[in-house]
Parts: C-alpha cells; sequence; structure tokens
C-alpha cells in the first residue's frame, strides 16, 4: 500500500477522513475510463520493465481526484508518495531538500505545480531529465555549479491551469491528462461508496439528488454526503433518504443545477449591476467581493459547462439560460 512519508514543513498534511475515502486501486478509482485504461498500460509496461514510470501532469478543475490519481498511480507502482504544494517551494534549497531525500521509485506530487517560482522549476529540469540535481553555489567569480545524482523518480504535476506552465516543464512530462466533470451516474457511485465508508446508508435516489446537485466534481459530492449526513445524525437517523436530504439541499442553499450562493451572487451582479455584461472579470470580482482566481478557476469553469455565461475578448456575459435559470426578465434592468 502507498504509504504517505513523514510530514515535513513543505509537505501537504491530509486530513485523515480524506484519506479513508480515496481509492487506492484503478478497479476502486471511478471514472475517467480513457486516462485509467492508458495509465494501466504505462504503469504495467514500466513495472515490466522495472523502471519508474515517466513524468505525469494532470489537469482541470478542481476536485476532480488530481491527488486521489497520484495515491492510485502510487499504490499501482508500488511506492511511496510524497505531496507538496507549489507555491510552498519558494527557494531552490526547499525543493533540493525534498529531492535529496527521495527514494528510488517513489513519486513526488506537486500540486499547483504552475505556481512554483521559475528559480526553483529550473532545478526540476535536469531532474525531471537526468535524476540530477544541479545547485549553483557561491556568489560572483567564485559561482560554480555542483550536480548530485537522485534517485529515479516520477513528478507527478497537478494543475488548474495548465496555460500557466512554461513550455520547458510542459515538454518534460511524457504523460498528459486532463480530468473531465463526472457523469451523474459515477457521482452516483462514488456517493454510495463514500456511505459504506462512513457506515451511513444512503438510498439510491437519494445518492442520485447529491449527484446531480454536485457539479460533476466528487468532492463536492462527498462533501454534500457529509453534510446531509449530519442532518441525518442530529435526527438520529441511521438512513439517508430522498426527503432528508432535499430538505438538507435547501438548507444548504445548494440550487436544483447545484449552484450556490456564490454562483448566485455572481449571475444577479453581471445582470443587474452591468446589464448582463460584457465585464471584466476584475471588476465583476470586487463588486462581488470575491476573489479573481476563486471565481476564475472555481466557479466560472461550471457555469461556463452549463452555459451560463460566456467569456468573450470584451469581458463576462449571461445567457438567456442564466436570465431563465434565475428567473430575471430579459428585458427588465431593475
Ligand atoms: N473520490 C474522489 N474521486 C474519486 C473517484 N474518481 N473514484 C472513487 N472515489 C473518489
Amino acid at each position: 500500500m502507498a504509504r504517505l512519508l513523514d510530514p515535513k514543513k513543505k509537505d501537504i498534511k491530509e486530513d485523515e477522513e480524506e484519506v479513508s475515502l480515496r481509492p487506492l486501486t484503478f478497479e476502486d478509482y471511478i471514472g475517467q475510463e480513457e486516462m485509467k485504461n492508458n495509465l494501466r498500460i504505462f504503469i504495467g509496461a514500466a513495472r515490466k520493465r522495472n523502471e519508474v514510470l515517466d513524468h505525469v501532469l494532470v489537469y482541470g478543475p478542481p476536485g476532480l481526484g488530481k491527488t486521489t490519481l497520484a495515491y492510485v498511480v502510487a499504490h499501482e507502482m508500488g511506492g511511496n508518495i510524497r505531496l507538496v504544494n507549489g507555491p510552498s517551494l519558494e527557494k531552490p534549497g526547499d525543493l533540493a531538500a525534498i529531492l535529496s531525500t527521495i527514494q528510488p521509485g517513489d513519486i513526488l506530487f506537486i500540486d499547483e505545480i504552475h505556481r512554483i517560482p521559475r528559480v526553483v522549476e529550473e532545478i526540476l529540469y535536469g531532474a525531471m531529465e537526468d535524476f540530477q540535481l544541479t545547485l549553483m553555489i557561491g556568489k560572483d567569480e567564485e559561482a560554480r555549479n555542483i550536480s548530485i545524482d537522485i534517485a529515479p523518480f516520477t513528478l507527478f504535476g497537478a494543475t488548474t491551469k495548465p496555460g500557466d506552465l512554461s513550455s520547458p516543464l510542459r515538454d518534460r512530462f511524457g504523460i498528459v491528462n486532463r480530468l473531465n466533470y463526472y457523469t451523474e451516474d459515477e457521482l452516483t457511485k462514488i456517493v454510495c461508496r463514500t456511505s459504506r465508508v462512513f457506515n451511513t446508508p444512503i438510498n439510491a435516489d437519494a445518492a442520485k439528488l447529491i449527484a446531480i446537485r454536485s457539479r460533476g466534481t466528487p468532492r463536492i459530492a462527498n462533501r454534500i454526503y457529509r453534510r446531509v449526513r449530519d442532518f441525518a445524525s442530529f435526527s438520529d437517523l441511521h438512513n439517508i433518504d430522498y426527503d432528508l436530504t432535499l430538505t438538507a439541499l435547501k438548507q444548504l442553499k445548494i440550487d436544483s443545477l447545484g449552484l450556490d450562493e456564490i454562483d448566485s451572487r455572481y449571475i444577479h451582479t453581471l445582470i443587474k449591476r452591468f446589464n448582463g455584461g460584457p465585464v471584466g472579470l476584475e471588476t465583476l470580482a470586487s463588486t462581488i467581493g470575491e476573489e479573481v482566481n476563486n471565481l476564475e478557476e472555481v466557479y466560472e469553469p461550471y457555469l461556463l459547462k452549463l452555459g451560463l455565461i460566456n467569456k468573450t475578448p470584451r469581458g463576462r456575459v449571461a445567457t438567456e439560460k442564466a436570465y431563465s435559470h434565475y428567473n430575471i426578465d430579459l428585458f427588465s434592468h431593475d
């Protein structure tokens, strides 16, 4: 089983509950079939040749299971996994400290890899290509490079913004995969699996209701399941049914498309303050009091997928579907 190596300063600390929810094999990992089939082949081939797996880059909206997939890959390769967050690697020494302690066959998972500084990124090039750690020591005329061999490893990079990766870094990944939103059926299976892990059964129609309102995202499905389970525990119910789930969703202000209060504020502001757009993201974000990154990486991808907004060169615009979903008259601007 893939073990989480000693959490050190730069490592991501994972919630125990989060870890127990993660599947460890491709068999238990639901959805993303095409990607799983490819990875199975690459892993099988690397194992047969007794080599480490080529470096893997996965990208896509948050919550679709990038970290989960890294655990599965580590487990299927029979290695350990080390988790770090891109922005926590501030100096070359931060990354060098990790790379110099890596063991043969380890998976180094770097989340938000698009956010590592360029000076740190440059250390990765040699590490990925030749398993060499090259560091500059000394200053001015005394400055020189030293190179140290490191263990063969697999870099598993995850990002929500692949376009922000420099091309030298992107080109060093041999395996590149996009994670897609999950279907209702897949999310229903994930909710049922979670209910088994948590030992609180859920009826099929209730699991499906959660799936429909989870924006195609397992993390959201699991979060909603946990909140609905709280409603059940509070009322001393040992089984989650449809009516309880519906009541909980209403209380959590999650609507029929899975949109929450922030989505609602986004669309209402776009329509009522800016006549439906176009309006720049920065202006919109400051008007609703949300961070630009949060809107761009978490909220907008799903609003775009649903066809409630469009991105144009002049800014964001609301579509007719946005007006009708929120019952706003297209011709009234009050
Ligand atoms: N939890 C999060 N993502 C999952 C997936 N794809 N399959 C099963 N459980 C998950």
